[in-house]
């Protein structure tokens, strides 16, 4: 028996999960594609062997308990292959499964869809009180964002996003070598993300119409930006254009290849400006499969860094750069044979959703019921993962989309400025005599 969230119970509570001496948290998927196989599914496999451990407390279990997609395919192969039982798992299928899955006795749920799909799988999850991961971009407008983080607010639920650089070693030194002050002030920088055409032409075929690669990769390093060297700076202005044509007819609304500039003001009144590229058009032998570099530059500093180049290069006959990479970065996900002579998955990529669960297990059972107030405020207030610190990012991503809208609708060239007088987001089409508020609140 799992534990409903909402429901604290102590670690020494007598209501304990049959055939253990711990509680658990049951946890349902929304979505079990690309993302579920490659982060979420090691995780749940590394949490059945052992169960997470809570610092000053016990062990919790972790157990994939539900999933809800459109089909149910994916879900069946794996229970499957899987030691998950399929007696003591629900696979919810069709247009009501997000629901039904919200309506389900899971602690907590996982949503891992196409990224416009995540708001309503997100509020139902939230309004039934459940803790809720997104994975990113976490929604596309700020007014979703309040109504999830309004929503899990009311019902003592945790909202979180899932941004996994945050995680990567060489990210946490970058932002503590910025907020300890050895790099000074950033001025500006660039960082490209490159997906292979075979994410646009096949893993994502089914639903790209209309969309473009940089809401769905570049929000990786918008979180990383706004993150590292936020919180005291104010996010100014957005602008972005694009390509067309290989995707989707040259004209469409669909993207090839995006660039973004975001314009932040430091509270010394002086300007930051980034360009983040990405693009999913990138030749599919291309030798790292997705190419990721980034430059940073300060008063008195550089840091470039190149996410493939961490000093291992690989051929294998046959193999590469195919089903093996020739520039692998195993700091992100690795199947590796331990030293120790166990078989291991692991990587920043798993260790976050990890992190989240134990956010998740902190908050119900690290303490006596009559703290968890107290343990709720103190996850909520992890900015690398709360919603509610998902502002600057989900402004960014609304601001460009409806930016890269105007462009394919022959309106070029658009500028959103934040804050303004007349609202938060604030659209100007060059010609257009008024305005278009896009957010009337404060970002
Ligand atoms: N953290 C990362 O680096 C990373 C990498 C890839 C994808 N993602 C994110 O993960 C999410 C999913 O991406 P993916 O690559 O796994 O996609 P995918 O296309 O491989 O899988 C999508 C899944 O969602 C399900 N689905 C679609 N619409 C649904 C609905 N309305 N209700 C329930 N299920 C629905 C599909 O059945 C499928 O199981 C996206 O938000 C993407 O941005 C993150």
């Amino acid at each position: 028996m799992s534990l409903l969230a909402g429901h604290s119970v102590a670690l020494y509570s007598a209501e304990m999960p049959e055939n253990t001496a711990y509680p658990s948290l049951a946890v349902g998927m929304v979505g079990f594609g690309m993302i579920f196989d490659e982060t979420y599914r090691p995780c749940f496999e590394a949490l059945t062997r052992s169960p997470l451990v809570l610092s000053g407390g016990g062990p919790v279990g972790i157990r994939l308990a539900a999933a809800a997609t459109r089909t149910g395919s994916r879900v069946a192969r794996f229970l499957r292959d899987s030691s998950t039982s399929g007696d003591s798992f629900a696979n919810l299928v069709g247009d009501s499964a997000s629901d039904e899955l919200a309506r389900s006795p899971v602690d907590a749920v996982c949503v891992a869809t196409p990224d416009d799909r995540h708001f309503l799988a997100a509020r139902a999850a939230l309004a039934a009180g459940k803790h809720t991961l997104i994975e990113k971009p976490s929604v596309l407008s700020l007014t979703e964002l309040d109504e999830l983080v309004a929503t899990a607010e009311k019902t003592g639920a945790l909202a979180k996003v899932v941004y996994h650089k945050l995680a990567d070693p060489d990210h946490k030194k970058l932002r503590t070598l910025y907020q300890d002050g050895v790099l000074r002030h950033v001025n500006n920088g660039y960082c490209s993300l490159l997906e292979p055409k075979s994410i646009s032409g096949g893993q994502f075929a089914e639903w790209i119409a209309g969309r473009n690669p940089s809401t769905y990769v570049a929000v990786h390093y918008l979180k990383l930006i706004d993150f590292t060297f936020g919180p005291d700076w104010a996010l100014d202005r957005v602008s972005a254009t694009g390509q067309r044509g290989l995707v989707g007819p040259v004209d469409g609304p669909t993207w090839d290849s995006v660039q973004l500039q975001l314009v932040y003001r430091h509270p010394d009144g002086r300007e930051a400006a980034f360009d983040i590229h990405t693009s999913w058009v990138t030749p599919d032998n291309f030798p790292g499969y997705v190419e990721q570099e980034v430059q940073f530059r300060f008063d008195n500093a550089v840091w470039a860094a190149h996410q493939r180049k961490r000093g291992v290069e690989l051929t294998v006959e046959g193999r590469t750069p195919h089903d093996l990479k020739n520039t692998p970065n195993y700091h992100y996900n690795g199947t590796f044979l331990e030293p120790w002579g166990e078989r291991s998955q692991r990587g920043y990529g798993i260790e976050v959703i990890e992190r989240f669960f134990k956010e998740v297990a902190t908050v119900e059972f690290g303490g006596p019921p009559a703290e968890r107030p107290a343990r709720l405020a103190a996850a909520r207030a992890l900015t690398y993962n709360d919603l509610s610190a998902d502002r600057n990012v989900v402004a960014i991503v609304q601001a460009s989309e409806a930016i890269l809208k105007h462009a394919a609708a022959g309106r070029p060239g658009c500028v959103v400025k934040v804050n303004q007088a007349a609202g938060g987001l604030v659209l100007y089409a060059p010609g257009a005599a008024t305005p278009e508020v896009l957010y009337p609140g404060r970002v």
